[in-house]
């Protein structure tokens, strides 16, 4: 898959931007302010109808204007005639227009069937130092792309544990009521974590195959846990732990506690590595994640990576952009020092018909040459 058009007009200082991508991979670079960021959100929202940086349309319209609009087209690799057009527009009053070739679309999910993206920014970081429901999204994004039945049995899931959780909170309880939730809750709580436990082991394999070499790192694992016992079922947990949840008010255990643990040795990584080590086994998950995507699917991901050059040493960086490489996926990076960013890449990419330059300044964004010495 690889975004060949990109339009954008009023998104936060992008006033108005055509650009045409290389299909590998695509370097911005710029002073603060700029607006790479702002690129990057662009094409996010192609993808999931929403940036990764906000999920606030209102501040990403530009001061001024009445709505934002995202305009792309899309080409996907198993058939090079077919091109998507994927469009977005957002109102300040909230309202907005999804269309996907010509046609209105109720759901972002068909965006992100048309351009799966995957984004590396700041926020990377919390894959090990953030809360669990970061990683439990992280491996449930790729769930979803693997296993038809996951979106049903998720819902599913929400859905008993509205009706529990609202049961729990009643001034009165009949054990009666709750038993049907528990026996369906248990039931799906059982399918999905077959589920997880099975993508799990394709996305560790992955990342072990990226870390593995890497001095230092190689003793950093990756530990599924359900969500709750290992030795028993969630049934009989629900029914044995009843009173303590009905004294929380809500469902202690089950698969909406379930995590994965990025530990080194018995401690978590995030309390033991340096900030550039986490940033880097941060980026493994995420490239371990489209690796066992485009396995699975046969299918890419785009790749949005905000401010390459943060917390890696040139060596990191050039581990990070050869990982990336070698998935020939369609990547877009974004840095201040142009030098810095063209440097990291294997010059067999730094070629005209792979990479593509892109200075932005002021909210404008111009496609510039490529250094002679790196064509
Ligand atoms: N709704 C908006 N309307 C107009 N301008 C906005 C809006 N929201 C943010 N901005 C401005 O857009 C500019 C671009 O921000 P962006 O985060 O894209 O910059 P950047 O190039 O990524 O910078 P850095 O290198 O610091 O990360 C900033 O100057 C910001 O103040
Ligand atoms: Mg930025």
């Amino acid at each position: 898959m690889s975004l060949r058009c990109l339009s954008v007009q009023n998104l936060r200082n992008l006033q108005s931007i055509d650009i045409e991508p290389a299909t590998r991979l695509n370097i911005i670079y710029g002073a603060n302010g700029s607006g790479k960021t702002s690129l990057l959100e662009a094409i996010n929202i192609l993808s999931l109808g929403r940036s990764f940086r906000s999920r606030k349309h209102k501040t990403m319209i530009q001061y001024d204007q009445p709505s934002f609009t995202v305009f792309g087209k899309v080409e996907s690799v198993s058939d090079v005639a077919g091109q998507v057009s994927v469009g977005v527009q957002r109102e300040r009053s909230g309202d907005g227009i999804i269309r996907i070739d010509g046609r209105n679309v109720l759901s972002a999910i068909e965006l992100a069937e048309n351009l799966p993206v995957l984004a590396i920014d700041s926020s990377a970081f919390d894959l090990l130092g953030g809360s669990p429901s970061v990683r439990r999204q992280y491996l449930d994004w790729l769930v979803f792309h693997v296993e038809p039945s996951f979106l049903s049995v998720w819902k599913g899931i929400q859905k008993c544990l509205k009706h529990r959780n609202s049961l729990l909170r009643r001034d009165k309880i009949d054990p009666l009521q709750l038993a049907p939730w528990d026996a369906e809750l248990a039931r799906l709580a059982h399918s999905i974590d077959e589920m997880r436990a099975r993508v799990f082991e394709r996305l560790s394999e992955a990342y072990r195959g990226l870390v593995g070499g890497l001095e230092g790192l190689s003793d950093v694992a990756l530990n599924y846990h359900r969500g709750w016992d290992r030795e028993q079922t969630l049934e009989a947990l629900l029914a044995e732990h009843q009173q303590r949840d009905i004294d929380l008010g809500y469902t202690r255990q089950g698969p909406q506690r379930a995590d994965i643990r990025v530990m080194v040795g018995r401690h978590l990584a995030a309390d033991t590595l340096s900030r550039g080590q986490q940033k880097i086994v941060a980026c493994a998950l995420l490239i371990a994640q489209g690796l066992v995507f485009s396995q699975q699917t046969d299918r890419q991901c785009v790749y949005l990576i905000d401010d390459l050059p943060a917390e890696l040493d040139a060596h990191f960086r050039a581990t990070l952009a050869g990982w990336l490489c070698d998935m020939q996926a369609q990547v877009f990076v974004t840095g201040v020092d142009q030098e810095i960013l063209l440097a990291a890449w294997p010059d067999k990419l730094k070629t005209q018909d792979c990479t593509k330059m892109f200075h932005v300044e002021h909210g404008a964004v111009k496609e510039v040459e490529l250094p002679s010495i790196a064509v």
